[in-house]
């Protein structure tokens, strides 16, 4: 047993700095991890429940650190996997993801029961859990509910862990009820990390987390270790989500700049269309201006050549009229030829008889050649 202020060397167990296999940034439970690894080791739980897993960012911790550590504990992870309104509603590649770890890493000695945390008490003995993590709704009602619901399951070595101790925001009550708890059991708490409260609900505490209590400390060094291993995980996991999303912007940057290579190929591409166009649009230009050209030319023949057609016009018309003039003419002629022929034809019948009228009177005939040419 190594007790703070015993005189002896203080045992750091190598788990405070093992890094968990599930570590993601935006997990609010990063900072408590490394006592996590420390508390599994130092309470050796023969049965670890855990009420509200999501991701499973504390559950795998505490899965990791049975595993490498060797020990005979079977651990459940209790959720619906359908969420709630403080961490949100998901759907259920939330759970696909979680059970496909735990069958890969730990199917062994971990169960997930996929229920309300009510129906999955029914399944448990009582006095059988040594470590429950509550972590669900985060409303006072709801953990008080949980904690007196399952109370009766603990072990008289249980501890009961308390996230979200130090979160006050909106409808937040654990630390209500946390306060309630400090007055009845033994605790410790830490800030960070939204706060984790330490239960000891058992009266038949390990000597290593007696160690761990507010009375035992002589400079209150244990929860800043803890704090600052917490932390360290956080910068890591932060670093690490940085490093990926440098790459990631690395890759995106690589990326754009192809695009952009592309588009100035593809601009200057265009800019030569735009000036292959330029030169075919002065081309054209000046064909419509000789076009324009001609056509004023050719408008001038028009109308020239108007004038000329009337100019025909009227000289027709002219002719037309003098046609008829002398088709007037003519038919006056024609009758005067007439009335012309008429007379010769009487004057011609009139000799005619004359000549007759002479040949049978030899006196008018001698009187009348005398008189006639
Ligand atoms: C804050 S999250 C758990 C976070 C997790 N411990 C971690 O390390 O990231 C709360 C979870 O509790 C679950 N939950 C809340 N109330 C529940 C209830 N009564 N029964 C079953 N699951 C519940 C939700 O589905 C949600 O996944």
């Amino acid at each position: 047993m190594a007790t703070a202020g015993s005189g002896e060397a203080p045992h750091l167990p190598e788990e405070l700095l093992w890094v968990p296999e599930r570590c993601d940034a935006r997990s609010a439970w990063l900072g408590h991890i490394p006592f996590g690894f420390w508390l599994v080791g130092a309470l050796g739980p023969r049965v670890l429940v855990e009420l509200g897993t999501h991701w499973g960012h504390s559950y795998f911790a505490f899965c990791q650190a049975i595993r490498d550590l060797g020990l005979p504990t079977k651990a459940f992870a209790v959720d619906t996997w359908a969420g709630d309104e403080h961490s949100g509603y998901y759907g259920d590649d939330v759970f696909v993801d979680v059970d496909n770890w735990n069958e890969q890493r730990f199917a062994t000695f971990s169960t997930l029961l996929r229920s309300t945390f009510d129906a999955a008490a029914e399944g448990f003995d009582v006095s059988s859990i040594d470590l429950l993590h509550i972590d669900g709704l985060h409303t006072y009602d709801a953990v008080k509910h949980d904690f007196e619901n399952w109370l009766p399951k603990m072990s008289p070595r249980g501890i009961v862990l308390l996230h979200d101790i130090a979160e006050t925001r909106d409808d937040f009550g654990v630390h209500v009820l946390w306060s309630e708890l400090v007055e009845r059991y033994p605790t410790v708490g830490f800030e960070h990390s939204h706060g984790l409260g330490v239960v000891c609900v058992g009266d038949e505490m390990p000597d290593a987390i007696l160690a761990l209590l507010p009375a035992q400390w002589t400079d209150h060094a244990m929860p800043r270790v803890f704090q600052a291993l917490g932390e360290r995980l956080e910068l890591m996991a932060r670093s690490e989500s940085q490093a990926g999303l440098i790459d990631d912007l690395q890759v995106e940057n690589e990326h754009r700049l192809r695009i952009i290579e592309d588009l100035q190929v593809e601009s200057e591409h265009r800019l030569r269309i735009i000036e292959d166009f330029q030169v075919e649009s002065e081309h054209r230009l000046r064909i419509i201006e000789d076009l324009q050209v001609e056509s004023e030319h050719r408008l001038r023949i028009i109308e020239d050549l108007k004038v000329e057609s009337e100019h025909r016009l009227r000289t027709i018309e002219e002719l037309l009229e003098i046609r008829t003039l002398l088709d007037t003419e003519i038919e006056h002629l024609r009758s005067t030829l007439a009335r012309t022929q008429e007379t010769v034809d009487v004057e011609h019948s009139t000799r005619m008889q004359l000549e007759e009228t002479i040949r049978s009177s030899p006196i008018a005939s001698f009187a009348l050649r005398r008189r006639l040419p």
